[in-house]
């Protein structure tokens, strides 16, 4: 018999090569080649690796005029958590596969396991932990349900465990061999099956140890022909990389209908989920959650959990974000002071650095503030991350509120992109975000010229001060002019 040699497989593209390269020549990037045993020969394999769309999806494999197909109307199982169904673009669609991928300890499981508890009740529902031994799932399961026992203020917020009581249809299955797995699938046909987590599946036939990419992309393969065809709504724990990518093989990510990215701030309590690609929902809506003693519960309201004290002072101000389609209000805070270094300190946390050097940049040369002489904090309140330009007006007003001693008039908020030329540029879903801020109690708004809001904000009860350029919006916000040295 021949000696089963070698392969290096990419871990970014799952591209084979019999050599190894320190640079993958299928996608380029560097080491991310790993040794693998090669699988045994294709024709002494129970499974085709390869599963063809058509009959993933149990379609003819004819092609019809597009008029002729039949359209079947989505029904979609609520996941029990509102936070997670508009994540997953409005409830779990039947047959697809959702990849649930997270930092270790974020609360991948403990989501998993409250939702199938919830889900069960209406559903039936399969739990396979690879990770954990039945003992350990059903010790989690009881301090979910004991604590919301012991505390009835979860059921007055509606983030009740969903205990699903006698009669729900919940199985759990401690098992890391794919093939029993497979069997279980096929014997119960849930509605909803959990796997905690693929990397944790074993596929005896292949030879390569757990959580490698061979087995990865073998396991899901199988997973997911079977989901596809019994109708059966998978949802998928990944690991991630030391980078925050989902670990295994991109081919992980292209095989299934969603990625969801549950990620959080050590330091916090709260958990934000994210749709990184949906078939069934847009993506880049967000989920808020907060990790507590008993488990995780819904924060319908996340605006209040990211403004700061209700006490405005020097160098904050307030912008809202959005997030999808989720207006998040947030409390930006800046620190400005002399630098006693030769070249002056900055630093931004939940902001990218570069939008500060050239916020600070634009001040700079617009405004005539010399910030290039002092250190320049800046922090987002609430351990949030925010990536759009749409917050450059807040930073701008924090960090001069904070270099002249200001403090923002209370119920201000301010929205708009700064272009290099100190001009404010529109920013998109502006509506949406003057009605969450109204909704806060919010009284002023500052917003690029141009909104076309006027009445709208008018009826909100907000005041709308529209500027064409940063110096006049800070004006506008600050009421006296920053450009101008303390008289
Ligand atoms: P877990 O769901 O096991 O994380 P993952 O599956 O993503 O690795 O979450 C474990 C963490 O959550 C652990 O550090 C303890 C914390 N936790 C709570 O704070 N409250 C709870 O009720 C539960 C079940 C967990
Ligand atoms: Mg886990």
């Amino acid at each position: 018999m021949a000696k089963p040699s070698s392969v290096f497989v990419c871990t970014s593209c799952g591209s084979q090569t019999r050599q190894f390269f320190g640079r993958c020549s299928g996608c380029g990037s560097w080491n991310t080649l790993v040794e693998q045993k090669a699988a045994p020969a294709a024709d002494n394999r129970r499974r085709r690796p390869v599963v063809e769309a058509a009959e993933l999806a149990g379609q003819p494999r004819r092609s019809e005029p597009i008029q002729a197909v039949g359209e079947r109307p989505l029904q979609r199982l609520s996941s029990g958590y509102g936070e997670l169904d508009r994540v997953l673009g409005g409830g779990l669609v039947p047959g697809s596969l959702v990849l649930v991928g997270g930092d270790p300890g974020i609360g991948k499981s403990t989501l998993l396991l409250q939702s199938a508890c919830s889900m069960a009740g209406r559903a039936s529902v399969l739990y396979v932990s690879a990770e954990e031994s039945a003992q350990q799932v059903k010790l989690r399961w009881h301090r979910l349900a004991q604590n919301t026992q012991a505390d009835p203020r979860g059921d007055a917020d509606g983030e009740a465990f969903g205990d699903p009581g006698a009669g729900a249809d919940f199985q759990l299955l401690a098992e890391t061999d794919l093939e029993l797995v497979l069997q279980e699938l096929e014997a119960l046909r849930p509605a909803v099956a959990i796997i905690d987590s693929i990397q944790a599946l074993h596929d005896a036939e292949l030879g390569s140890a757990p959580g490698s990419v061979a087995q990865v992309r073998d396991c899901a393969a199988a997973l997911a022909r079977i989901a596809k065809r019994q109708d059966t709504a998978l949802l998928l724990v990944g690991h991630v990389t030391k980078e925050g990518a989902l670990a295994g093989p991109k081919v992980l990510e292209h095989l299934v209908d969603a990625v969801l990215t549950f990620e959080g701030d050590r330091f916090a309590s709260h958990r934000l989920l994210r749709a990184v690609k949906n078939r069934f929902g847009a993506t880049h809506e967000l989920g808020v959650f907060e990790m507590r003693d008993r488990g995780l519960a819904e924060v319908t309201n996340p605006s209040e959990l990211f403004l700061g004290g209700d006490e405005p002072s020097a160098g904050t101000a307030t912008i809202v974000a959005c997030e999808g389609t989720r207006p998040l209000v947030v409390e930006l805070q800046a620190l400005v002071s002399t630098t006693s270094y030769a070249s002056p300190r900055r630093s931004a946390t939940g902001i990218a650095a570069n939008r500060l050097h050239q916020i600070l940049a634009v001040l700079e040369k617009h405004l005539g503030l010399p910030l290039s002489r002092f250190d320049c904090y800046l922090a987002v309140a609430g351990g949030l991350e925010v990536e759009e330009p749409a917050a450059d007006l807040g930073v701008a007003a924090a960090v001069v509120a904070s270099y002249r001693d200001l403090t923002l008039p209370p119920g201000t908020v301010l929205v708009g992109e700064l272009g290099l030329g100190g001009q404010l540029r529109p920013v998109g879903q502006l509506e949406l975000r003057l009605q969450e801020a109204a909704r806060l109690g919010f009284t002023r708004a500052v917003v690029p010229r141009g909104s076309g809001l006027a009445k709208a904000a008018a009826g909100l009860g907000l005041q709308l001060l529209e500027a064409g350029g940063v110096a006049e919006a800070l004006v506008a916000a600050l009421g006296v002019n920053p450009a101008d040295d303390r008289a």
